[in-house]
């Protein structure tokens, strides 16, 4: 019999004996899926991708807050109503895709998983949980299989890093990563681009710029990204960065440090990474396998200039890596620079991926979906 949890996790019991008895029945390939925080910038670019990927959806719930109940959000053609997110929503779902924060997921995902639902969460409520796999598809797949309920989708600086890094580090494994990341607007959300936006115009304009989402203008600006420091000056941002590479490469006590900071870019993020192997890593060599990594694209023209921009890897789903050089600073260190979309691969992307992964693996509950053989 082929277990689809590993009985080293201590899963929810009710959650294990749905896949006791699988060997008898395959999935359909018709999946019942939920979007949590449907209205949001990275929910609107779920349905998408859903719709675009052609994601074998046999329906489509779309749940928000009660302040959106009302609006409807279009899928396939047709115009689906945005619920207000109850336990009843969950009923006769297979799959949550969750993108409502943090709060929103602590409040939910066990009531999906309860109703018999997998959850892939894209907050950070459950990253750095031991049970709930933390997942890049490109790059640890094999972590999926060990889910209890949850799979948590990366932070979305992680997930680009993750996806230039994880091909260099399987040649030589990486001793020590410095990264920068110039992060832009999305990922504080729909409302903070179109903050953003009204602050460009207020201040074209002379007038006092809104600041909701902000501490600080951020049109026109940059400043250390905004969340809370520990007692050693790093802000939860930044420590994201250092606990989630490692458990994602699986190397608890990585060498990670980052500088996370908020740029007046509407959409993609981009990262300076810095790395350390211990021996040299040539120039030529991290190309050639950059060039064969999947979800990765080289972009380097040394002659024009020209390497990745946020503003070219917008609605990209590769993360663009370029501008590789050696440290002159240390024999054996590398310096890249990569652009990747923070709402396509830094989560939604991902987290549709993650969701290919548990159909194709046969990964997601029986239930009225599930036909015998
Ligand atoms: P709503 O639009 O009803 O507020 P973003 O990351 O772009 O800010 O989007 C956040 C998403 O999470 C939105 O869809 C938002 O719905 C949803 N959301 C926020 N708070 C809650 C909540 N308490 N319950 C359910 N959905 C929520």
């Amino acid at each position: 019999m082929r277990l689809f949890v590993t009985s080293k996790l201590q899963c929810d019991k009710d959650f294990l004996d749905n896949y006791k008895n699988k060997e008898d029945i395959r999935l359909s390939s018709q999946i019942r899926v939920a979007i949590l925080g449907a209205t949001g910038a990275v929910g609107t670019e779920l349905i998408e991708l859903l719709e675009a990927r052609q994601f074998p959806v046999a329906d489509l719930k779309l749940l928000a807050s009660p302040r959106s109940a009302g609006r409807t959000l279009s899928f396939q053609g047709e115009s689906l109503p945005v619920e207000p997110v109850s336990e009843e929503a969950f009923k006769d779902v297979d799959l949550v895709l969750a993108s409502a924060g943090g709060s929103t997921s602590k409040a939910w995902a066990a009531k999906a998983t309860e109703a018999g639902a997998v959850v892939v969460d894209n907050s950070s409520a459950f990253r750095l949980d031991p049970n709930v796999p933390l997942v890049v598809p490109e790059v640890n797949p094999e972590a999926a299989a060990s889910h209890c309920g949850i799979i948590a989708n990366p932070n979305c600086t992680t997930i680009l890093m993750a996806m230039a890094v994880a091909p260099l580090h399987q040649v030589q494994p990486i001793k020590r990563l410095v990264v920068a990341t110039y992060q832009s607007a999305s990922g504080a959300g729909a409302k903070a681009m179109e903050e953003v936006k009204a602050q460009a115009r207020a201040i074209l304009n002379e007038q006092t710029p809104p600041t909701e989402s902000f501490p600080y203008p951020l049109a026109f600006n940059v400043f250390p990204h905004n969340s809370p420091w520990n007692e050693q000056g790093y802000c939860e941002e930044e420590m994201k960065m250092v606990s989630e590479t490692r458990k994602i490469f699986d190397v608890p006590d990585l060498r990670v440090s980052a500088t996370c900071v908020r740029v007046p870019v509407l959409r993609a993020h981009s990262e300076t990474v810095n790395l350390e192997f211990e021996t040299p890593f040539t120039v030529e060599q991290a190309k050639e396998v950059l060039a064969e990594a999947p979800g990765v694209k080289l972009v380097e023209d040394w002659q024009g200039n020209y390497f990745p921009m946020p503003i070219d890897a917008t609605g990209c789903d590769d993360v663009l890596v370029g501008r590789i050089r050696s440290d002159i600073s240390h024999p054996c260190g590398l310096e890249l620079w990569l652009s990747g979309d923070q709402i396509r691969k830094g989560a939604a992307l991902n987290a549709v991926q993650i969701a290919e992964l548990l159909v194709k693996d046969n990964l997601i509950r029986p239930s009225a979906s599930v036909v015998s053989v």
